[in-house]
């Protein structure tokens, strides 16, 4: 038998030897990349949130270290239905979206209550306190909804009487860049700030319109100028941020708080 006969380099057998071989080489060698980023890649995800939860708080500083400037910042886990604070869950770790699924941790939403298009939600939620002193000056609330074609969450930022805006800002969404997108930028963004979200009762007044806000409009501190050719994305805007400020949101703790206050 010769030489060529006994080993085959392109035999059926040994193609399909170095083809398994090399795919487990691979999907080792991608497995353990996930397995070692996987942390550094949360890392960088938690710190990407706390950098728009200062930015929303305007605390945000030019080269300033996330991580101290975080510490300034008071987490405090609440349940939704009583609007009380509770230590049943670390803010820290809590994880809203895994908890909405869990069926303890998680509630159905009503349909009719359901204009943030989210179907669940957790029992408990965090808040963000900014503090001057020993008062509260600022109310942080991770708010979350569907867009045109995505989860679309942000935070927005209240003053201490618990209806003016300070700010909205998003961390994550897959809305249309040019389009959908501009939830993210200026100067729409800058509309927020001193827009109203109550009037008088507890149901929240605020809405991103379609086209203007007339500057004289009567009721212009409860609108948004609309999205120009993103009216589904902003109707978006408009239910997760009713959601979450409503009865079936963060509505009683900030009933409570401004009751207290
Ligand atoms: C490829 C594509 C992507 C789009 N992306 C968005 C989007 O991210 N958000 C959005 O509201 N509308 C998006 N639209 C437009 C919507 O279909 C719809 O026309 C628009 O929201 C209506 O807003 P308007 O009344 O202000 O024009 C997209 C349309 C196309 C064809």
């Amino acid at each position: 038998m010769s030489e060529k006969d006994k080993f085959d380099r392109d035999s059926i057998s040994n193609t399909l030897i170095v083809a398994i071989g090399l795919s487990l080489v691979c999907s080792v060698i991608v497995s353990s990349a996930a397995i070692v980023l996987k942390p550094i890649q949360e890392k960088n995800e938690e710190e990407f949130r706390q950098q728009i939860i200062l930015d929303v708080a305007g605390l945000m500083e030019p080269d300033g270290n996330i991580e101290e400037l975080f510490a300034a910042i008071e987490p405090r886990m609440v349940e939704l239905e009583t609007g009380e604070y509770t230590d049943v869950a670390d803010p820290a770790t809590f994880d809203a979206l895994m908890a909405a699924g869990d069926p303890q941790l998680g509630v159905a939403i009503p349909d009719d209550l359901d204009i943030a298009g989210i179907g669940r939600r957790a029992k408990y939620a965090p808040v963000y306190l900014v503090r001057d002193g020993d008062a509260v000056s600022q109310i942080i609330l991770p708010v979350y909804g569907k867009g045109l074609w995505s989860t679309m969450l942000g935070y927005l930022s209240l003053e201490p009487d618990g209806t003016t805006v300070k700010g909205l800002r998003f961390y994550a969404h897959a809305e249309t860049p040019g389009l959908g997108d501009q939830i993210d930028k200026q100067p729409w963004l800058a509309q927020w700030p001193g827009k109203q979200i109550f009037d008088v009762g507890d149901e929240p007044q605020i809405r991103v319109i379609k086209g203007a806000v007339p500057a004289d409009a009567p009721d212009a501190q409860y609108k948004v100028d609309g999205l120009s050719g993103a009216t589904l994305t902003a109707n978006g805007v408009t239910g997760l941020v009713q959601y979450w400020t409503g009865p079936h949101g963060f509505g009683p703790y900030l009933k409570n708080y401004r009751e207290d206050s």
